[in-house]
């Protein structure tokens, strides 16, 4: 199986996004995928072949970095195909001259993320989220 990464270019098909996620976690609307796909500072996609298996993405203001979305179909996953797509997207993110890059995450995660890209845990910091639905 050959896997390739790719940036994703503003004019990705929200359709094909969402099919994406509609297989890998449903849940994201026609519209959302094309708010996404134009308002994402980058999106990194991995193709197994023409089909997009996993993606990541991170929303950014030049200063500071959000990343979100990190997500491999399940049939994909423990190939590092992940730790790719962080990988890629945190030396886009460092090229662009950006010093700090947050991830929400499970904390059972932070080894995938410290692995992947260096990414550190740090306890004492913890994460608010408003749910506003
Ligand atoms: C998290 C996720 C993206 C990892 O993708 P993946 O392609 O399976 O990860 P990789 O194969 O690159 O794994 C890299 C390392 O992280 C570890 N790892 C991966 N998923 C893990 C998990 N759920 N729990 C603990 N460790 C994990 C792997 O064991 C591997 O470690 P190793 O290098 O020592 O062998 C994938 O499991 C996924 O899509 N999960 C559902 C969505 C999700 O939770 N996303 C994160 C939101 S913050």
């Amino acid at each position: 199986m050959i896997i390739t990464y790719k940036k994703l270019p503003k004019n990705f098909s929200a359709k094909k996004l969402k099919f994406f996620y509609d297989e890998a976690t449903p849940g994201k609307t026609f519209r959302q995928c094309g708010s996404i796909i134009k308002y994402s500072s980058v999106i990194i996609g991995a193709f197994d072949k023409n089909a997009l298996i996993g993606i990541g993405r991170a929303l950014d203001d030049n200063v500071y970095a959000f990343l979100t979305d990190i997500l491999v179909k399940p049939e994909y996953r423990k190939k590092g195909i992940g730790a790719e797509i962080v990988k890629m997207l945190c030396n886009w993110l460092v090229k662009k001259g950006i010093k700090i890059i947050h991830c929400s995450t499970d904390k059972k995660l932070a080894p995938f993320y410290k692995s992947a890209a260096g990414l550190e845990y740090n306890p004492n910091n913890i994460t608010l989220f408003l749910k506003n639905f």
